[in-house]
């Protein structure tokens, strides 16, 4: 959009609502890899009421929208992205483990917590995945044999194009392994899970069992969005990776992790540029030596938006 469109979007914005607008944001500060460009604008609501303002500004501005929870599974292009960030965390966490209720902003580690020490079982495998709700809920992330769609009820949005609010069933909604197939346009707010009862106790100790694994497994102590592959059907990308001989991997400052090969680890000072070689380098050598092709699951974000969805 030309500047001049621009700076009148940002006042209006910033005179009709209360939350923070951000010009020239860097996303590697709001991504667990740490790397690439910035975002002309990065938008954090000071509530959904501040968010509902906003959307008829953004209609108008017709400006490219990508929402971001803990941006953890996304890989920012060193161009970064020419749109508006939005960004739940700040105004939208609230969690109510009583009714299985969340914002899309909470965090996963938070909402599995609170429902350990509440004795409501069926979030346990979300107390080692960091990032939000609404994040979670969009890649149907998962772990230990558990996935965020399993014990959903119903997810509530705004659609950014129409204005909106729009609420769906479970039973409406087509979802798989890491993959969920919203609407661009659709902005998750809050979601309902159905948990059951058990004793904390018991699932403090399911829990600890997945954390000492995870520490184990993966480097943690790094910088990383998680598992740059999906799994292919029926085998591990991890385990592919590793007997391709590509553990040690580099280029630049990226690295193929040496305690688990689906994890690429900023060493610090990476490019996105890096990790892209590094991601064609490992699936060449995948494809070569076992004739599988993987498939990114982080989720790579250029100029105009998602490239990968
Ligand atoms: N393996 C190797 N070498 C490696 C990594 C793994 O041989 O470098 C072997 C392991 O020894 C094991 C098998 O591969 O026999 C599977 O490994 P792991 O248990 O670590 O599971 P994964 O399939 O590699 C998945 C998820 C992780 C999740 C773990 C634990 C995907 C792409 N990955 O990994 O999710 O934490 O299970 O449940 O689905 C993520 O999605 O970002 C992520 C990290």
């Amino acid at each position: 959009m030309p500047n001049s469109q621009n700076n009148t979007f940002i006042k209006k914005l910033q005179e009709t609502c209360r939350g923070q607008l951000r010009i020239n944001e860097p996303l590697s500060k709001h991504t667990t890899f740490g790397l690439g460009g910035c975002a002309d604008l990065f938008f954090l609501p000071a509530d959904l009421d501040d968010l509902a303002l906003s959307v008829p500004l953004l209609q108008e501005a017709n400006i490219p929208i990508l929402p971001l929870g803990g941006g953890t599974n996304t890989l920012v292009r060193d161009v970064g992205f020419r749109g508006i960030v939005i960004c739940l965390t700040a105004g939208a966490h609230h969690i109510d483990v009583s009714q299985g209720f969340v914002q899309a902003g909470a965090s996963t580690q938070v909402f599995s917590r609170q429902c350990q020490r509440a004795g409501k079982t069926g979030f346990e495998f979300g107390c080692g995945i960091p990032g939000t709700l609404g994040g979670a809920i969009r890649g149907n992330a998962g772990a230990w044999g558990g996935e965020t769609f399993d014990n959903l009820i119903s997810v509530k949005g705004i659609n950014l194009k129409s204005g909106r609010d729009e609420t769906f069933k479970k039973a409406d909604l087509t979802y798989a392994y890491r993959r969920t197939h919203f609407s661009p346009d659709f902005l998750i707010i809050e979601a309902n899970f159905q948990l059951g009862e058990e004793d904390p106790e018991t699932i403090h100790k399911k829990m600890t069992q997945m954390l000492s694994e995870r520490k184990a497994s993966q480097p943690l102590s790094n910088r990383s969005p998680g598992c740059i592959f999906k799994n292919p059907p029926g085998t591990s990308a991890g385990k592919l990776i590793d007997q391709a001989g590509c553990k040690g991997l580099s280029v630049g400052h990226v690295q193929v992790s040496d305690i688990h090969a689906n994890f690429m680890i900023n060493l610090g000072g990476s490019s996105a540029d890096d990790v892209l070689a590094l991601i064609q380098k490992v699936t060449h050598r995948v494809q070569s030596v076992h004739n599988i092709t993987l498939e990114p699951e982080v989720r790579i974000i250029g100029e105009h938006g998602i490239e990968n969805e």
